[in-house]
This record gives C-alpha cells, sequence and structure tokens, in this order.
C-alpha cells in the first residue's frame, strides 16, 4: 500500500492517477473538504484526516509499505504541515517498517533561505529525514508547468503575458507528470536509494523566454508586461498591517521571483540516467495539456 498525501494536489494526483493506471494500492491522505471524487473513481481508498494532526497521520500510516509526502501548505502553516506533518510521517513511517520514504522538497532549499518558513521547513525536514533509518529519496523539484496553464490560457485569449521581476533570471520548468513519474519508480531504482534530486525541465529558460514559448504554442505574437519587484514588496509591506501571515507567505513568492531555480545539464543528466526517463519540455507540456485536449 503506497500513503500519497497532498493527493489533491498538482503532483499528488497526478501520483495517484499513475498508481491507480498500473492497478497499485494507494491511500489518499485527503481533507473533507477537497475535492477527491476522482481519485475515489480511480480505486484510490480514501483517508479523510488533516495533516495537521498527529492522530490522523499515525492512522493513515497503518500497513502502508511506501510513504509519498507530496503535500503542501495553506498560507502560514509551514510549521505545522511543510515541517512538522512530515516530522510525524517519518515517525510514523518507521514504526511501521516502511520500505521507502519519498520527500517531495524544492529547489534551492539547501541554499539557507531565511525569509520563507516553507524553505526552512523543507531544509530541516530533509535534514531530519537523512538521520533516519528509512530508505528514502528526495526530490527538489524547479517550478511546475502546470501553475503557467492560467497564465498561458490567458496568453491564448489576449496575447499578454504578466512577469514580476528580472526577465534574464532562469528556471528549469517542470513537467508535474514527470516528476509523479520519478516519485513512484524511486524506491524501484537502487541508484535512487537515499538520494537527492535535482529535479527539472530538460532546457533552462530566461523568463522572457516563456512568452516566446507562449507564442510559438499559440502562434500569437506577445505582448509582455514586466512589473518590478518592488511593486510585490510594496503590496508586502502594505499587508504586513493587516495581514502578517499573508505577509510572511509571501516571503516564499519574494524568493521565487528574486532568484533563479534551474537545475545544470549534469543534474538533468543524472536524473534521467538514474531514472531512465526523459524529461518532458514546456512547450511539449503545454501542447499536451491546450492543444490536444
Ligand atoms: N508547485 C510548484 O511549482 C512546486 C515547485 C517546487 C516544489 N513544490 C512542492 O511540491 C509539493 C506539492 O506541490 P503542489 O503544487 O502539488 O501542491 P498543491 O497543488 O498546492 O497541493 C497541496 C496539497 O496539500 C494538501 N494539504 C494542505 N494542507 C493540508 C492539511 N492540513 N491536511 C491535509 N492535506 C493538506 C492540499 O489539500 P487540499 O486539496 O485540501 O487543499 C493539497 O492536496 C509541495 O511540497 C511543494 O512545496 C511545488
Amino acid at each position: 500500500m503506497y500513503l500519497v498525501t497532498g493527493a489533491t494536489g498538482s503532483v499528488g494526483k497526478r501520483i495517484v492517477r499513475r498508481l491507480r493506471d498500473r492497478d497499485l494500492p494507494v491511500r489518499a491522505f485527503v481533507r473533507l473538504a477537497s475535492n477527491y471524487a476522482e481519485l475515489e473513481q480511480r480505486g484510490a481508498e480514501i483517508f479523510i484526516g488533516d495533516l495537521a494532526q498527529e492522530r490522523d497521520i499515525r492512522k493513515a500510516c497503518r500497513d502502508v509499505r511506501y510513504i509519498i509526502s507530496a503535500h503542501g501548505s495553506d498560507s502560514g502553516q509551514a510549521q505545522a504541515i511543510d515541517y512538522r506533518a512530515n516530522i510525524d510521517l517519518m515517525d510514523f513511517g518507521q514504526e511501521n517498517r516502511v520500505d521507502h520514504f519519498v520527500y517531495i522538497s524544492v529547489l534551492g532549499t539547501d541554499r539557507g533561505y531565511q525569509d520563507s518558513p516553507v524553505f526552512k521547513a523543507k531544509r530541516e525536514v530533509e535534514n531530519a529525514l537523512q538521520k533516519t533509518d528509512l530508505n528514502y529519496t528526495i526530490l527538489r523539484p524547479s517550478g511546475f508547468a502546470s501553475n503557467l496553464l492560467p497564465l498561458a490560457e490567458r496568453f491564448r485569449d489576449t496575447g499578454i503575458y504578466f512577469a514580476i521581476g528580472d526577465l534574464k533570471n532562469r528556471s528549469s520548468i517542470l513537467s508535474p507528470d514527470d516528476l509523479a513519474e520519478l516519485a513512484i519508480q524511486a524506491p524501484d531504482y537502487e541508484a535512487a536509494q537515499n538520494q537527492i534530486f535535482a529535479v527539472g525541465g530538460p532546457e533552462i529558460l530566461n523568463r522572457e523566454d516563456i512568452p516566446r514559448i507562449f507564442s510559438q504554442v499559440f502562434e500569437k505574437e506577445p505582448f509582455v508586461i514586466n512589473l518590478p519587484l518592488s511593486v510585490l514588496d510594496g503590496v508586502r509591506s502594505a499587508l504586513g498591517f493587516l495581514n502578517p501571515d499573508l505577509q510572511r507567505s509571501l516571503g516564499t513568492l519574494r524568493i521565487l521571483l528574486a532568484n533563479e531555480f534551474f537545475c545544470t545539464s549534469e543534474e538533468i543528466h543524472r536524473l534521467e540516467s538514474v531514472f531512465d526517463i526523459q524529461m518532458e519540455s514546456l512547450e511539449s507540456f503545454l501542447k499536451r495539456y491546450l492543444l490536444n485536449r
């Protein structure tokens, strides 16, 4: 039995779909308020719980062989959900002698960003996981291509592309379908045991390449609106008076916009050879989701 947390999220639902496509037993950890009908229809065992509750995690871990931690957190919940819930999953995973623990972290978590509780939580979880006696694989993804789907749809309708921050910043935009595949396959590959992988798409893209790719996909000239990072800083300081939690959460967004998150060609080569996979380009992902459906 696989336990998948964040089973309704962008990568979690793809993990569940793929496991069920192979007829493998999956327990999907979901919240009652979430939309989990599709997972149920695919034959996943639905476990209703809250990752802030240790007793829910304890129950969910019973009789599982693999844990795939693929959840994220709501604003202001980094300590409880990004940190504590993962520590609990590891503790109960060890108690239940699970075979393998796959942890979805984030690219750049080792850079020690102090302004983001999420980045800090992920670094602490990675450190803690490496000290357990669990077999593990840590996947550190760059930004998901699925985040760009709403922007691409707007571009298709209007030709407009909005970006905040430096257009020269590089990223390795990643298909969440590929990430799901890696998470599922990690326990099977000897060379993925107790390893950390940077995970990204096959090309290093400047942010200004994104409207260019949209333009190729939709055969439309791009009109780029580029706002400076100071706009986000202004919004963030104003929010500080009204909603300090949201202000802190925007620290993660600021880090993502102000810095570069890309994988080197050596990192992609290592990933593709260990997992015997060819990572999908952004253009191919967009065509698959927006042109062929
Ligand atoms: N998106 C990216 O570009 C990106 C890039 C690098 C790394 N990552 C990491 O990859 C992981 C997955 O990201 P994602 O974008 O797939 O996440 P997502 O779409 O934001 O989904 C988050 C998931 O966590 C669940 N969750 C949140 N709080 C919960 C709680 N208290 N109890 C139970 N479930 C809870 C959500 O359930 P509900 O449906 O109930 O809300 C949802 O299923 C995260 O760790 C994220 O930090 C993401």
